[in-house]
């Protein structure tokens, strides 16, 4: 027989096919979202599972599912999955590191330049027939990005590869905070400058947060760090919902604490703070970060590599989480 496993979302299906040369797949081709109680019901007798964000594997999940041996997740982060649970039952956990970090960094820097220039803001004015009048000196005149003071909380991968285009591609003068400071090399490639928090808020013309989502960097950006910051400042979350505290921004949107923000992850996704759909000078957009073809196929592969090898089916290829 088979070795059983599940596919939680829909995926591309050659990728899929290779788990299906090897094991019993049951997957979801409709990519319905299923409750916690059905996910424990497809799960049942299954070896193991390719999962993604969405997905929550808790104690309770992998209690009721024993026979559970890894559960391969798609996206770097894996916040959705208990790491200690999972290593105290000995299930292998992996997820998809490296393949997606220029991708999230490209759309991040987008997000922060649409968020400085006021692109969508300026979209729907123009889609919703109100520009009547060419030439207006202050028609949504935004903050310069290339030779400002870009900041970074959170230095991985994806923070690296932000720096660098901050800073050869656009001249930008480049702050980071991290829970502690990178190697002096690893500086010089970035030409990034290690800081205190307190220097990152009050310091940065743009800041961006890619730090992952855990208990100590749940709202790391509050109401208390945005009014640190420069009122002509923009803050791009490209990392968790929850990372920055969505109603605090939204009211320091609309007070004007700081000039605008962009935000492609949510506290809650799908669902968005009412608040912040009602402000004008926030892009936002459904976390979508890594969604280029090539990559988001690069991810499914790995996923599906990560899958063969936890169960012994191949060498190994993904990496465990750190
Ligand atoms: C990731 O890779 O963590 C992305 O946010 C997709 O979930």
């Amino acid at each position: 027989m088979r070795t059983p496993i599940l596919v939680t979302r829909a995926s591309y299906p050659d990728i899929v096919d290779r788990l299906r040369a090897q094991f019993d797949v049951t997957d979801n081709p409709d990519d319905t979202i299923w409750t916690q109680p059905e996910l424990i019901a497809r799960l049942q007798g299954k070896v193991g599972a390719m999962t993604a964000g969405s997905d929550r594997i808790d104690a309770t999940l992998l209690d009721a599912c024993p026979q559970l041996k890894a559960v391969c997740n798609i996206g770097v982060g894996y916040n959705n999955i208990d790491v200690g649970a999972c290593t105290d039952r000995g299930v292998i956990v992996t997820n998809t590191p490296d393949v997606l970090t220029e991708t999230t960094a490209d759309f991040g820097f987008a997000l922060m330049m649409a968020a400085a220039r006021r692109i969508a803001e300026s979209e729907h004015y123009l889609r919703g027939g109100l520009w009547t009048k060419t030439g207006r000196y202050d028609m949504f005149v935004g903050g310069d990005v290339h030779g400002a003071t870009l900041g970074i909380l959170g230095m991985g991968r994806i923070g690296q590869a932000v720096a660098r285009r901050g800073a050869f591609g656009f001249d930008m003068r480049v702050i980071y905070h991290n829970r502690s400071p990178l190697s002096r090399e690893t500086e010089e490639r970035c030409r990034a400058r290690y800081v205190d928090r307190e220097t990152l808020l009050r310091e940065s013309d743009h800041l961006i947060v890619v730090v992952p989502y855990s208990a100590s960097s749940h709202h790391a950006i509050g109401a208390a760090e945005l009014r640190q910051m420069k009122s002509s400042a923009t803050l791009t979350n490209i990392a968790r919902g929850g990372v920055v505290d969505d109603a605090a921004l939204a009211v320091a949107l609309s007070e004007g604490a700081i000039a605008a923000a962009g935000l492609d992850v949510f506290e809650g996704e799908p669902a968005v703070c009412p608040a912040l759909l009602a402000q004008k000078n926030v892009v936002l957009t459904p976390h979508i970060g890594s969604a280029s073809v090539a990559t988001r196929r690069a991810m499914a592969s790995l996923c599906v590599d990560n899958l063969i090898a936890a169960l012994g089916r191949g060498p190994v290829a993904g990496k465990p989480p750190t």
